[in-house]
């Protein structure tokens, strides 16, 4: 099985579902939607603005109400550009991208009161948005060429096409860790480099001339892998497979051969790969820090919070190689 089969965030809307644990990437989205409005704006002067129909993709855009705020929010402001400038508002069509496992369905319930809002916000004075899915890997063409007007993509891209090749050496780790050899931060490095230039490529030829792209990634701060402080959270992880491992609940070569398929890039790699690549310039780049949780004063809460979110996103990750009777266990343990 190829990850393209495996990877999805978990479905539905109860408890453990991504949908109902995706506040985190809400908060994330919340802080990039100036930097968002300021691109549109960019983009304002371009006839391609007033085309017959504004084309978006939001790529990577899992099962969440996430992706629909983001649309809604998109679709605003390019119907106040179009007021400001006196031009008719423009249909829009809205492609919302994830991996075939991806719950769409979950999407699709919560359209018919986005379209009512729709419509409501805009005293029905701008046509009507269609929105539809389209199932696929971003690593692979999703649209017809020069088709897109704006691309997005929030807390996606920094998902692999696959685990990298040569991490037999990340012995008792699942990411890079302060004790992972450095052939395996290479590997890492290396499969990111490999993806998003192909992810790039890919996008250029889907944009539309005078098109724009956003995207946010989770990225660190600092140019040593192991000093990530996100890493922290997955190495509490290796210790709760690892105290399973005692009790006899997992196998350690298990362990040893379970890798997890994203890399937290640093600024200066994006830029060097957007460059090295060329198919597009970079424009901006914004750096920030998010605290998700800073009104919660209450620590078991926060754990409770982000163990929840970890467990939503990476569940069906740790049921494909470990079976699924370890995973209430597992999580519980961190
Ligand atoms: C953490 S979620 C972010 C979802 C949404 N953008 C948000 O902000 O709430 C990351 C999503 O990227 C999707 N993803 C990862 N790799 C992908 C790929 N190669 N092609 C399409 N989607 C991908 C995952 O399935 C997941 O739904």
């Amino acid at each position: 099985m190829t990850l393209e089969d495996i990877l999805h965030m978990n479905s539905g809307s109860g408890d453990s579902s991504y949908a109902n644990n995706s506040i985190f990437t809400n908060i994330v989205m919340q802080k990039t939607a100036p930097f968002l409005k300021r691109t549109i704006k960019g983009m304002a002067n371009q006839d391609i603005f007033f085309d017959h129909c504004f084309m978006v993709a939001d790529l990577g855009c899992s099962s969440g109400i996430n992706t629909l705020l983001v649309a809604h929010d998109i679709i605003n402001t390019v119907h106040e550009l179009c007021q400001e400038n006196k031009r008719k508002t423009p249909l829009f069509q809205v492609c919302l991208n994830d991996l075939f496992e991806n719950d769409f369905n979950n999407l699709f319930k919560l359209l018919p009161a986005f379209y009512k809002t729709h419509r409501k916000d805009k005293c029905e004075k701008i046509g009507p948005c269609f929105v539809s899915a389209v199932p696929g890997t971003f690593y692979g063409r999703l649209f017809p060429d020069k088709s897109l007007h704006l691309i997005h993509s929030s807390y996606s891209a920094h998902w692999l096409s696959q685990v990298p090749e040569g991490l037999e050496n990340n012995m008792l780790n699942m990411y890079i860790a302060k004790t992972s050899p450095l052939d395996v931060l290479q590997a890492y490095g290396k499969q990111f480099n490999t993806d998003f230039t192909k992810f790039l490529r890919l996008r250029y030829e889907e944009m539309a001339q005078g098109g724009r792209m956003v995207l946010t990634f989770h990225s660190r701060s600092s140019l040593d892998p192991t000093k990530d402080e996100c890493s922290t959270f997955w190495e509490l992880l290796t210790m709760s497979l690892l105290e399973m491992l005692k009790e006899g609940l997992v196998r350690e070569s298990d362990i040893n051969s379970f890798n997890l398929p994203f890399y937290f890039p640093h600024e200066d790699e994006l830029r060097n790969i957007i460059e090295a690549d060329g198919s597009f310039a970079l424009d901006d780049m914004d750096i920030f820090e998010v605290n998700w949780d800073q009104h919660d004063t209450d620590c078991s809460n926060r754990v409770k919070k982000t163990t929840k979110l970890i467990r939503a996103v990476t569940e069906p990750l740790f049921t494909s190689h470990f079976g699924n009777s370890i995973i209430d266990e597992l999580f519980k343990e961190v």
